[in-house]
């Protein structure tokens, strides 16, 4: 939730075009458009039949202060354009309510209304806020056609919380509030042309990737299932748009990407924090995709534990067995930044956790944490998270706004957060990190590049 409405002028000049559905949720459409119009936008309010049956066209009407646009015949013949027109002036189309039908037909291609038909004939980046029954949003055929929306990155989502619905069930499926769709909508605009390649030019960008293996005997460790894609794509995408990007990798089996400057193989937490504690000094940003073990046992064994030693190789597996924590390396350089730098977006990893409580939980992490961002994903769910090619994320920012981006492949989704994290990276000046609170010789770590942009 943002703490305080935008300044006027962040929307000034962008057309925000608003579709209303039919649903008990287009009663918050008027309070978006009102937030949408304070925030300098222009906005065109396009209603469907269905949403007409929820709020009368004079209200957003006089709210937005331009004609409302019903049908698609009217749109050309009384206000004096046509749906391609009215595509093509938009730089952003907010659909809220957007019900599992629009969400279908839009899925699916069709143009049998005006609403429709202006989502087809635009090229403009597509914010839905999804409002539906429960067991209306959890059918797999509304994932999908949300899924297939946001394939590419063109349409992102947000929402739908978790609550009582109006229906009386209680669940996923309330629309999100018109606060957090317009600071959604604000991170959208703030990138809503996709990051030009050079973007992210003379940042230099650190990132963990894949687990951490802690060893318990010298064949032998304890690790997870992070293949290492999420941060591999990151750190590719960084590059692509002209970061100098250093990729720290745990062990994983894949190819260094193109253009990424320089990588550090590593294996447990703790040759993690070395890597880090000799490149972040002189780094703009810090991304710690890794998934790093919390635990490491306490004891590793010499040579490898084996059955057959009997009763007193059992006794010292049993010694090796309790774990001691592994530092927070994260929380580490949260403590050790000054002055904002490094950015520094964390992720969290959450089982059972979706919607509103998902995002509580990345806010504990981030201020646990001292984060910019924490990138939040569910990791319980089959086909995203751990292992797989797609990913589906919540970015929760330290100024309130929460972003999602619904599931997709996981190098559109890297190029995305750094679509909607690009334009803040640009505008952060001042000195990179302390070096007096980093490990001594980490100074020398810094290239004569980094001098020079500090001085
Ligand atoms: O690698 P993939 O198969 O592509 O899967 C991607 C992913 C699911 C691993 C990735 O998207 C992800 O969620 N990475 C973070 C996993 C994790 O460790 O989450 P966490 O909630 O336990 O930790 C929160 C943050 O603290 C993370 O940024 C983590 O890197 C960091 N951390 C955690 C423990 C620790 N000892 N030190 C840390 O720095």
């Amino acid at each position: 939730m943002l703490e305080s409405l935008p300044m006027a002028s962040q929307l000034t000049e962008r057309t925000v075009v608003l579709g209303v559905t039919g649903g008990i949720a287009a009663y918050k459409a008027a309070e978006l458009c009102r937030l949408l119009v304070k925030a300098g936008a222009r906005v065109q309010v396009i209603m469907t039949a269905a949403a007409c049956e929820f709020i009368a066209p004079l209200t957003m009407q006089t709210l937005s202060g331009r004609e409302v646009l019903l049908d698609i015949f009217d749109s050309g013949r009384r206000a004096g354009v046509g749906h391609v027109e009215v595509a093509s002036a938009a730089d952003l189309i907010v659909v809220a309510p957007a019900t599992a039908d629009a969400i279908a037909r839009f899925a699916a291609g069709m143009a049998d209304d005006l609403l429709a038909a202006v989502v087809l004939a635009s090229g403009a980046p597509i914010l839905l806020a999804p409002a539906m029954n429960t067991t209306m949003w959890e059918n797999p055929i509304t994932q999908e056609n949300l899924a297939r929306l946001c394939r590419g990155g063109r349409a992102t989502s947000v929402g739908p919380d978790a609550g009582q619905l109006a229906c009386g069930w209680t669940g996923a499926g309330r629309m999100a509030e018109p606060d957090e769709i317009l600071a959604a909508v604000l991170a959208r605009l703030g990138s809503g042309v996709p990051a030009r390649a050079g973007a992210l030019e003379a940042q230099r960008v650190v990132v963990t990737a894949g687990p951490t293996w802690e060893a318990v005997d010298d064949v032998r460790f304890l690790g997870n299932r992070s293949s290492g894609k999420m941060g591999f794509a990151l750190a590719e995408a960084a590059a692509a748009l002209g970061a100098e990007v250093t990729l720290i990798a745990g062990p994983v089996g894949l190819d260094t990407p193109a253009l990424v400057a320089r990588r550090i193989d590593v294996e447990s937490a703790l040759e993690m924090r070395e890597a880090l504690r000799k490149t972040t000094p002189a780094a703009d940003v810090v991304v710690m995709a890794a998934a790093v073990a919390d635990f490491r046992p306490g004891v590793r064994v010499l040579g490898k534990l084996s059955r057959r030693d009997g009763k007193r190789q059992a006794a010292r597996a049993a010694r090796a067995i309790p774990l001691v924590p592994n530092p927070d390396l994260l929380a580490e350089i949260g403590r050790r930044r000054r002055g904002g730098r490094p950015y520094l977006m964390g992720f969290a990893a959450e089982v059972g956790l979706a919607g509103q409580a998902l995002v509580e939980r990345a806010r504990s992490k981030l201020a646990e944490k001292a984060c910019d961002l924490v990138v939040a994903n569910e990791v319980g769910r089959a086909g995203v998270g751990f292992g797989s090619d797609e990913n589906a994320v919540t970015l929760v920012f330290s100024d309130g706004r929460v972003v999602d981006l619904s599931r997709t492949r996981k190098d559109k989704l890297a190029r995305a957060i750094w679509d909607t994290i690009g334009p803040e990276l640009t505008v952060r000046q001042g000195p990179a990190q302390d070096p007096r609170e980093t490990v001594p010789g980490a100074k020398n770590q810094r290239t004569s590049r980094a001098k020079g942009r500090d001085a």
